[in-house]
């Protein structure tokens, strides 16, 4: 390739990238081998593989959520995947929604007794209901309301603001993801409630990566689409009429994006990703 065509694969690349903050955060992939990760909402659905995953990978996993007989079902899971797994994953009971930043860091340290110093943190836990605003109780309304804010916004970032400074602490820093969504990027309605608090994840990374950047603590954020998992079951079940026409689209456009990756997941193609 001459000067020329460097150049000018350079520039196309600048042109592509220009004003997408998403693209200039993007960090080097970061091998897992040998690393404690904790993962909330690692009893099923995406949390679930992504433990399994990074135990294939080589790394030890702490899994996290409210309920013990679950969580106790995932390590075992786990552990019978492959020979040694069953040494390389635990798990914690806690409530993302009640819990302090001071009993997620606690958690975490308690974890670390016997896995290591936390090395990779994702804040995955989170659910999602869709609901219209108009026509409903405001009860009912409130109570979604202070529910998802309570677990995916609040609850999500006391456990990435404990991780982070329990890394940056000790100097050796580590990676932080939150989970948000397509919803975090763009809205409809019925999804009101969720995105608000989805869209807050991205306004958290944009004013927190450089002060954890700076103690070598890489923050992130996730937008999947459509995923099949128990939670977007009991999440299909419930959904009002516009919201499910409006997504049956989103998730073509999402089904091309996984397209892309199928090879990498073993994803076929259309519809959502398949984590139970
Ligand atoms: N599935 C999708 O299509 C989709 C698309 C975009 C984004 N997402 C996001 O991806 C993440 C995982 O979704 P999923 O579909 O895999 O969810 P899921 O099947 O409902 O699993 C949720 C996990 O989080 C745990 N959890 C729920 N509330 C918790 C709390 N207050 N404290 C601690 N753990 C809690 C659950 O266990 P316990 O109930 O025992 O606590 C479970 O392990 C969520 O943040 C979701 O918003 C999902």
């Amino acid at each position: 390739m001459d000067a020329l065509s460097i150049l000018a694969a350079a520039a196309l690349r600048l042109r592509w990238a220009w004003g997408r903050p998403d693209v200039w955060l993007r960090r080097p992939r970061m091998d897992v081998a040998g690393k404690h990760v904790v993962v909330t909402g690692g009893s099923q659905g995406l949390g679930r593989a992504l433990a399994l995953l990074c135990v294939q990978k080589g790394a030890r996993v702490t899994v996290v959520a409210r309920t013990a007989a679950k969580l106790k079902e995932a390590c075992a899971d786990i552990a019978s995947a492959g020979e040694g797994f069953g040494d390389r994953v635990q798990h914690a009971v806690l409530d993302v929604s009640t819990a302090s930043c001071e009993q997620v860091a606690e958690m975490l340290r308690q974890a670390s007794r016997t896995f290591g110093r936390v090395d990779v943190f994702v804040a995955n836990a989170g659910t999602g209901n869709g609901m219209l605003l108009f026509g409903v109780p405001l009860s009912e309304v409130q109570a979604t309301l202070e529910n998802q804010v309570s677990v995916n916004l609040v609850g999500g970032l006391r456990c990435v603001i404990a991780a982070a400074q329990l890394m940056a602490s000790d100097g050796q820093g580590g990676r932080v993801s939150i989970v948000s969504s397509v919803a975090g990027l763009a809205t409809c309605p019925g999804y009101s409630i969720y995105s608000a608090t989805k869209f807050g994840h991205r306004g958290f990374l944009a004013g927190a990566y450089e002060e954890f950047r700076r103690h070598g603590v890489h923050l992130s954020v996730f937008y999947p689409g459509s995923i099949r998992t128990p939670g977007f079951a009991s999440e299909q079940e419930n959904m009002p009429l516009v919201t499910q026409k409006i997504e049956a689209q989103c998730s073509d456009i999402s089904s091309r994006r996984v397209l892309r990756g199928r090879a990498a997941s073993g994803h076929r193609g259309r519809g959502p990703r398949n984590y139970q």
